[in-house]
């Protein structure tokens, strides 16, 4: 089996490409990356290391496809993935577009002309904004937690949020990128008849990911604790109580390949995954981690919103343990030593990776 990762740089990209590549016997992986992303060219080396044919292109130039050997799958993992990509200060909304919603025609294209599977790495931010801040959330041991003894709306209970949950606008400029990409893949997979699995995940972590205020949140947090760095509970009267469950792509590559070899033509192509609420934790819990492993460094409150906050996002893992029998296996502790473990090995890694 051949698949071609895009994106095949940046941390989820080149963490599945090592992940599948020790998990599935006879497969050989090619990736290309126009390298945008500050601190990707570091891993250039590493997959060409691992045996990844390594192309140096860009997702929205059509041309950069022509030379790209055929595969049997496609996982698109190319993207600005900042929810705040679009808004003043960040990359400009015209970039964004182009970047996760226009280049979605050339994979397309690809994965029609070449007859390859597609996996869309989509979001959490899909989710409407609005739906999730009305979510009835209670603050225990200084982090939101639901208040599932309140009625709920469709698609979220103490498991988390699934693919039911409310998308409608407003979701972010990001969120929309996504989940436009995720209907027109679904269409172009039904008409020319190749396989789609769209994997709404949360909160990507582990060592190695690069981080900055806006994405990364748990690699930038542990990077910035440790090397003292000024940091700012933002938003939620600067409580630092919002929370977010992470999981390491390498569980993400397990349903990958589970996806890969179902045969599966019919139902559910739209899953939500990530660490579930075994894996969820504050900004405030983060910081006790933290304070815990480093010594003592207390961020700033700033009470002021930011755009998109949310105060609590968990994705259930049901659909995709009951299709799948996938479920994460890294523990949010594991995920955590790691990043510290690699901070600690690389002093300039704010520097290296930020924008
Ligand atoms: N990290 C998370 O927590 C998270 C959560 C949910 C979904 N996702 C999705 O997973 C995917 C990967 O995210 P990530 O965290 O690895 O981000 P990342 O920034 O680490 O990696 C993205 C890679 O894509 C490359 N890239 C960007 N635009 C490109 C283009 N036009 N052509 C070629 N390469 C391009 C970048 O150089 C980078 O190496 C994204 O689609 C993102 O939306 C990530």
């Amino acid at each position: 089996m051949k698949i071609l990762i895009t994106g095949v740089c940046g941390f989820a990209g080149s963490a599945l490409a090592r992940s599948l590549l020790e998990r599935m016997e006879g497969l050989s992986i090619c990736g290309m990356d126009n390298l945008t992303r500050p601190g990707s060219e570091t891993n250039r080396r590493r997959m060409q290391q691992l045996g990844v044919e390594f192309f140096h292109g860009d997702i929205r130039a059509a041309s950069d496809f022509e030379g790209l050997p055929s595969a049997d799958w496609i996982v698109d993992a190319a993207a600005n993935p900042s929810v705040l990509a679009g808004l003043a200060g960040h990359a400009s909304s015209r970039q964004l577009f182009e970047h996760n919603l226009c280049s979605l025609g050339n994979v397309l294209e690809y994965a029609k002309t070449r007859k390859a599977g597609l996996i869309l790495l989509s979001s959490s931010r899909v989710y409407s904004i609005p739906a999730l801040t009305e979510l009835p959330l209670r603050v225990e041991n200084k982090a939101f937690h639901l208040d599932d003894a309140k009625p709920l709306p469709r698609g979220v209970s103490a498991e988390g949020i699934d693919a039911d949950f409310s998308t409608a606008a407003p979701v972010s400029l990001y969120g929309s990128t996504k989940l436009a990409a995720e209907a027109v893949a679904l269409e172009y997979g039904h008409a020319f008849g190749f396989p789609v699995w769209i994997n709404r995940c949360g909160v990507l972590a582990g060592a190695g990911q690069f981080g900055t205020p806006d994405q990364g949140i748990f690699s930038y947090w542990i990077n910035a604790h440790l090397r003292r760095r000024p940091m700012r509970y933002i938003g939620f009267d600067g409580s630092g109580h919002q929370v977010r469950d992470a999981f390491h792509p390498r569980d993400l590559a397990a349903l990958l390949m589970a996806q890969m070899q179902s045969g599966r033509g019919e139902g559910q192509r739209i899953y939500t995954a990530g660490g579930g609420p075994a894996n969820a934790m504050s900004l405030a819990e983060l910081t006790a981690w933290c304070d815990a492993r480093f010594g003592m460094h207390a961020p700033e409150r700033d009470s002021r919103p930011r755009p998109y906050d949310i105060p609590w996002v968990i994705m259930s893992n049901r659909g995709a343990e009951r299709d799948f029998g996938w479920r994460p296996e890294t523990g949010l502790p594991t995920v955590l030593d790691g990043i510290a473990a690699h901070a600690e090995q690389h002093p300039e890694w704010l520097e290296l990776s930020g924008r």
